[in-house]
């Protein structure tokens, strides 16, 4: 594993255009289970029924029941060493852009500057019917959380049915294709587009660097390097390498 981590700090230093790619898993550390693993929240949450717009639209309160459960996690989490140390590599220029499909917010509060939220964010909210926006110290305590004109609101995350806000589809698109390598990092990488990603990143003839607690469908088709392990363990551990190679 160590000369594999060394292969991995080589490859960032040599490159001019390093991406990451981040799921749930990098965030699971901090506290917020991921949504796939054994106790996550498709386990519990049927995503049909919780997860998609027609759902909210229909029916916003019951969805709204799951909502809260992931706000008050959300809400308690912190950064962990995973999120720090890509926010040090974008420090020290090797890492361009972090594509997160997570909502937490925590790549920003660990140090990240250039963010693309694939999914949204989970820290402001609309109304569907009248468009005002909100952020969620203007609704703290109201649950459901609504709107002046009475509507319940909606977290700007991107539901189940819903696109891909079109600014982060096509930067996210346009870097993967000219990047030199790809980071990434916790994700089952069994939603689209983003699981897409990768294999433009690979047909563009970038590396693609794996770091995921076991394989996944990208291991054997498009990743060149796979770290099994936590996050919070191995980009920690990266980030050591590239100081040793750029004192
Ligand atoms: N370190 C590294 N990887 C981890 C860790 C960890 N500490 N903990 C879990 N993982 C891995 C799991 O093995 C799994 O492969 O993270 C991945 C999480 O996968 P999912 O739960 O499917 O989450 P994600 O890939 O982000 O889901 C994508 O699906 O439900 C939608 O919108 C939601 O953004 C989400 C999208």
């Amino acid at each position: 594993m160590e000369n594999k981590i060394k292969r991995v700090a080589e490859i960032l230093c040599g490159s001019n255009l390093n991406l990451a790619l981040t799921g749930a898993g990098i965030s699971v550390e901090s506290g917020i289970p991921d949504f796939r693993s054994a106790g996550g929240l498709w386990e519990r949450y049927d995503i049909m029924e919780y997860a998609s717009i027609s759902a909210f639209r229909n029916d916003p309160e019951k969805v709204w029941q799951m909502l809260k459960e992931m706000g008050a996690v959300v809400e308690r989490a912190h950064p962990n060493p995973a999120h720090r140390g890509l926010g040090r590599l974008q420090q020290m220029g090797l890492l361009y852009a972090i594509i997160t499909q997570n909502v937490d917010n925590l790549h920003q509060e660990g140090g990240a500057t250039r963010v693309i939220e694939y999914h949204g964010n989970f820290k402001t909210l609309s109304c569907l019917w009248c468009k005002r926006r909100y952020s969620l110290k203007d609704v703290e305590g109201q649950m459901p959380p609504r709107c002046i004109c009475g509507h319940i609101l909606k977290p700007d995350v991107i539901f189940f049915g819903e696109a891909i806000p079109p600014d982060a589809l096509h930067e996210s698109n346009k870097l993967a294709s000219s990047c030199g390598a790809l980071l990434v990092i916790g994700t089952s990488a069994q939603v689209s587009p983003a699981n897409t990603i990768p294999e433009i990143a690979s047909r563009a003839g970038a590396k693609i660097i794996e770091i995921n607690l076991q394989p996944t469908i990208l291991t054997s088709s498009v990743t060149d390097i796979f770290l099994q392990g936590k996050a919070g363990e191995l980009v920690p551990g990266i980030v050591d390498e590239v100081e040793k190679l750029r004192p």
